[in-house]
């Protein structure tokens, strides 16, 4: 073999793409050949299926029963290239993680129809090939970016038959069953899916975006109530968030010498290390930045006399996270003010937790809470009754500004799309959970509330479990009264 400088078959095609930096641009014969030998056998023949596996099973057989004689195509997401052989973290798509168990990129599962259900089959970046030199040499060979699962490891810890992905082409283009898509997280699978439909018209290209849209609400449908699993998942996440905001307490010293940053990089910390990543943007918002909802910048002072809003949930490796909310005075102590302030927050939460139970519209618990931030803020002064009016306008609105909550799960605003019959404007079932959330925000220059209350921002967020008698809160390992909140910081707070 005569030195190469990229790795081509014999129809002079690159076989996989190259790293596009570095200084050794030529492989000699010799060390092409002497790579491709030496290796052990590293294939793990004794493994058991994940805990997940029934679960993912059961879920797989669901959504089988509601697409019968149909293809379903969900793909996992492909890694974003951010700039020269470097990626952007990889988060697999909610649905094909919550139908395999599975975390990994690039993959696809297929659902087709055999007559009486369907085929169910994984799709799977296999190991990389050490024969023609891609396992050192590829972009994302594994001496690169890591030992992958074969194929038949893969099969055995997920309970699902597993193929490459590079015969997922041939193998969408086989069989001519009406086919429905999770759009949106692989670019070349929708554009195949496109190509293999060949719509031709804008009745059928309707006709096919209302295809997928429906598997998508009915993905979401599923998810609205949570299996055991799950929930001991979601648990997991809260869990190690209430670890991650006992950091941030411990860390407030340090964050006063810098900024909102130490705060979002300390809970990170807890978040890598107990759990994949953040399951959304760290909110670490100081002074007026609390009246920003999602001020994701982080980059402002942590003064003593502030309040610090800390919005922060822990993902875990499975993809369940947690979505909490402190308001904590930096100094230790509430201004009579901030208590003012969070004692109302506060009160509006109790009487949202006190209305999420089963067989109550998912509506309810918001009603309740924006009720007492609207009795509150007549009784200030800031709007004008009767209460009824207020409500029926909206206009604590001005201070309240979003809903008191919403499901929760691997996504954090989760099972968005589902249908409004179910979700918005259905009723809890056990088994579902969200968060319960509400907030009062006065804007710094906000010239219709009194100077003391301008900058000002409270929120206080918990996760909460439907029960089969009414409900349970997650989170409470955190304190929430203000009273019990000072108490905390007193305990944590490095003397
Ligand atoms: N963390 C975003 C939210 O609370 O909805
Ligand atoms: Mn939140
Ligand atoms: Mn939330």
């Amino acid at each position: 073999m005569s030195e190469q400088q990229r790795p081509q078959d014999e129809t002079n095609a690159p076989v996989f793409s190259p790293r596009k930096n570095g200084q050794a641009q030529t492989v000699s014969a010799e060390l092409a050949a002497w790579m491709t030998t030496g290796w052990a056998d590293t294939e793990r023949r004794d493994l058991k299926p994940i805990e997940q596996a029934e679960h993912t099973a059961r879920r797989r057989a669901a959504i089988s029963a509601a697409f019968p004689g149909e293809r379903l195509v969900i793909p996992a997401g492909r890694l974003l290239t951010r700039s020269n052989d470097t990626e952007y973290p990889f988060r697999a798509a909610t649905n094909y993680a919550y139908l395999t168990g599975d975390t990994s990129d690039g993959g696809c599962l297929v659902f087709t129809p055999n007559g009486e259900g369907h085929d169910v089959v994984l799709y799977l970046k296999p190991r990389s090939n050490r024969d023609n030199g891609e396992f050192w040499l590829g972009a994302y060979g594994e001496l690169w970016t890591g030992r992958r699962n074969s194929l038949a490891e893969a099969a055995d810890l997920l309970g699902v038959d597993t193929a490459d992905v590079t015969t997922l082409t041939d193998a969408l283009r086989s069989g001519g069953a009406p086919v429905r898509l999770v759009r949106g997280h692989d670019a070349g699978i929708d554009a195949l899916v496109d190509e293999l439909r060949a719509d031709t018209d804008e009745e059928s290209r309707t006709e096919s975006a209302r295809l997928d849209e429906e598997l998508a609400v009915t993905l979401a449908d599923h998810r609205l109530v949570k299996d055991e699993w799950e929930i001991a998942q979601l648990q997991l996440a809260v869990d190690a968030t209430v670890r991650g905001f006992n950091d941030v307490v411990k860390a407030l010293p340090q964050a006063k010498d810098t900024s909102e940053r130490y705060v979002e990089g300390t809970f990170f910390l807890r978040a890598r290390v107990e759990g994949n990543d953040v399951g959304y943007g760290t909110i670490a918002a100081s002074g007026p930045n609390a009246t920003t909802l999602h001020w994701t910048r982080n980059d402002g002072p942590v003064r003593e006399g502030d309040l610090l809003l800390l919005d922060a949930g822990v993902e875990t490796t499975t993809l369940y996270t947690a979505d909490v909310t402190r308001t904590m005075p930096v100094s230790g102590t509430f201004t009579d003010v901030q208590r003012r302030v969070y004692d109302l927050v506060y009160a509006a939460q109790e009487a949202g937790i006190a209305a999420v139970a089963p067989g109550r519209p998912f509506t309810d618990y918001h009603e309740a809470a924006q009720r007492v931030l609207a009795e509150g803020l007549i009784a200030w002064g800031l709007l004008e009754g009767p209460l009824d009016r207020v409500l029926e306008l909206g206009l604590q609105r001005r201070y309240s500004l979003h809903g008191t909550g919403h499901m929760l799960g691997m996504d954090v605003h989760d099972c968005a799309v589902s249908r409004q019959e179910v979700h918005l404007y259905g009723e809890l079932k056990p088994g579902m959970v969200l968060t319960v959330e509400p907030g009062l925000y006065f804007q710094p220059d906000d010239l219709t509330v009194p100077e003391e209350l301008r900058g000002i921002g409270v929120r206080i967020e918990d996760d909460v479990l439907v029960t089969e008698d009414g409900n349970r809160v997650m989170s409470e390992g955190l304190p929430r009264t203000s009273a019990d909140v000072e108490a905390w910081l007193a305990e944590h707070l490095p003397r």
